[in-house]
């Protein structure tokens, strides 16, 4: 054969093999942080991810595929400040040990105040001390096979702006004095600061979308992940200068860290609205924190389409202790002591 020959060949082979290589991490395809892994799990999860397995490599008899498996998914509501009931559920859920360790394995943990359900700062003194455990979490969880996802909350970003209304002197004490608190919360050089810029607005695990406040249509147009693209551009400019940064009112009522409606309109009015969003986000059910349930349980409206778990776990609400957790298409509230309470599948538009 001729050399040229042997180049060809040589360079199908090549080809070959690249073709064969194990595939990029579905995460690496993606430029937004939304919550580091988070969509690589999602996409297995709804078997989105096909080209990382083609059916032939498969052997019969390794029917248990990661897709097949159901996830679980625990959240939590805003923390409002308050570490030791923040830690008491994450234990009694099984996801950290009484060492406050991460041993929730492949758990997708969503704090919806920081996912947290956003409010993680503010009313109470362990500000410092949340932000260090979620971040810990985060790392320990992935070497578990888990994720931890924290979301922006509107206290996050008022945090940011300087907008300080809610922060109380036992917090500002725990930083050293208001300069210090100020620096760690500068959106370019602060310890806190540069971990919140990186935290997404939203997230959509499975067939969930978590939020802190809740997504209007006119927010979801790009999906979850659309949603937060739009906010990490914009939250810069909106916290030097919120009076003029914001120029679509995401961070403002209507935006996703503030929405109300949701939780407290009334449902013949407000459903088909959660409906309407809930399409373009292809979720089946929308999760939110930020509106306080007085009961101090986890709620649920348009048929379990929308689930409400702000039951005020910080102090200065009461201290109730709550988490959500969701396997495969099973949902349950879960309150102190681990007891358990199912909570209604959401009927799809059509099957009502
Ligand atoms: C504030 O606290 C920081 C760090 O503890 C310290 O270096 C600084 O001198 C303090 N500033 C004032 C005005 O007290
Ligand atoms: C994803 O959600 C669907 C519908 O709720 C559920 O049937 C399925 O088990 C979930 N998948 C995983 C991997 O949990």
């Amino acid at each position: 054969m001729s050399r040229l020959t042997w180049l060809l060949v040589l360079s199908c082979l090549v080809s070959l093999v690249w073709a064969q290589r194990e595939p990029v991490p579905v995460q690496e395809e993606f430029q937004l942080d939304n919550g580091d892994g988070i969509l690589s799990l999602l996409k297995t999860a709804v078997g989105l991810d096909d080209n990382r397995q083609s059916p032939e490599s498969e052997s019969p008899t390794d029917a248990k595929t990661p897709s097949q498996e159901p996830l679980r998914i625990v959240a939590m509501g805003d923390l409002h400040g308050s570490y030791q009931n923040t830690v008491d559920i994450l234990r009694y859920m099984g996801i950290v040990d009484s060492d406050d360790k991460w041993i929730g394995g492949k758990t997708v943990y969503v704090q919806t105040a920081s996912a947290q359900y956003g409010d993680v700062v503010d009313r109470g003194p362990d500000t410092i001390k949340l932000y260090a455990l979620l971040q810990q979490l985060k790392i320990d969880a992935k070497l578990a096979g888990g994720e931890v996802v924290a979301l922006l909350g509107n206290h996050e970003i008022m945090n940011l702006a300087g907008d300080w209304r809610y922060v109380t002197t036992s917090d500002i004490e725990t930083f050293g004095n208001r300069t210090a608190r100020q620096a760690a919360f500068d959106i370019h050089t602060g310890y806190i600061g540069t971990y919140l810029a990186k935290l997404p607005i939203s997230a959509r695990v499975n067939t969930t979308v978590f939020v802190h406040g809740g997504i209007h249509p006119s927010f979801a147009e790009g999906g979850s992940e659309g949603l937060n693209a739009v906010a990490k551009g914009m939250l810069p400019g909106y916290v030097k200068d919120p009076r003029h940064g914001d120029t679509i009112g995401i961070f403002h009522t209507l935006g996703p860290v503030w929405y109300r409606d949701y939780a407290l309109e009334d449902e013949d009015v407000i459903c088909p609205v959660l409906d309407e969003a809930l399409l373009m986000l292809e979720a089946e059910r929308m999760v939110i924190g930020h509106t306080v349930q007085a009961n101090g349980r986890i709620g649920h409206r348009c048929d379990g389409r929308l689930i409400t778990i702000d039951v005020g776990i910080g102090v200065a609400y009461g201290s109730h202790q709550a988490a959500l957790e969701i396997i495969g298409s099973d949902v349950w509230a879960v309150y102190a002591g681990g007891k358990r309470s199912k909570i209604q599948e959401p009927l799809k538009r059509d099957e009502l």
